[in-house]
């Protein structure tokens, strides 16, 4: 397997993370959310998000898993709950990439239960030719193929996260 050219290069990305940090600045003017990453996947991206929305914010994280090096295994596992109370709370949940979907759905409606006064979703790659389940995305970065992605937090079998940039994997034949 490699790792091919970028599909998206540091520069690309930075740009659209301003972008959707100027939305979310908007949409939560006069309010404080609160913004969820959902780990590990979005570390990168939620790092760099929140250095650039504008309101007041506090953060938490949740670290969850489904996927088994490169196929998902259809079962979200909660490793690491959040530790915040998020009745009557604005939550952000950030995510790196929306896949088939289970994950989010999964999360959403666990935290729904949770009665947050409003709950909305930041992705920054969307994969929608995989989906299985459909879920709202509120901020979308980017409409990606079918194709297995690393890079800026995404990982094969936990390797590669730390690239700036976001390529596509490939078989090396
Ligand atoms: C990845 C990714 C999303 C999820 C998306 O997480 O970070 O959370 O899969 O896929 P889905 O839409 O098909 O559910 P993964 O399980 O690989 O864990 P990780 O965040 O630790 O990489």
């Amino acid at each position: 397997m490699v790792v091919g050219k970028p599909l998206f290069t540091e520069e690309e990305i930075q740009a659209k993370v301003r972008e959707l940090a100027g939305m979310i600045s908007s949409d939560y003017e006069g309010r404080e959310p609160l913004v969820v990453g959902l780990l590990k996947g979005a570390f990168m991206f939620f790092s760099d998000l929140v250095r650039h929305i504008r309101v007041p914010l506090r953060i938490d994280f949740i670290t969850a898993s489904s996927y088994a090096k490169a196929d998902t295994t259809g079962e979200v596992k909660i490793h690491c709950d959040m530790r915040e109370d998020i009745e009557n709370v604005d939550v952000l949940l950030v995510e790196d990439i929306v896949d088939t979907g289970i994950t989010l759905n999964y999360l959403r409606e666990r935290l729904l239960a949770r009665a947050p006064r409003s709950l909305k979703i930041c992705a920054l790659l969307d994969k929608r030719e995989r989906r299985i389940v459909d879920v709202p995305i509120d901020y979308r970065g980017f409409e990606i193929p079918n194709e297995f992605v690393v890079g800026y937090g995404l990982d094969y079998d936990n390797k590669y996260r730390n690239l700036p940039y976001i390529a596509i994997f490939k078989r090396s034949d």
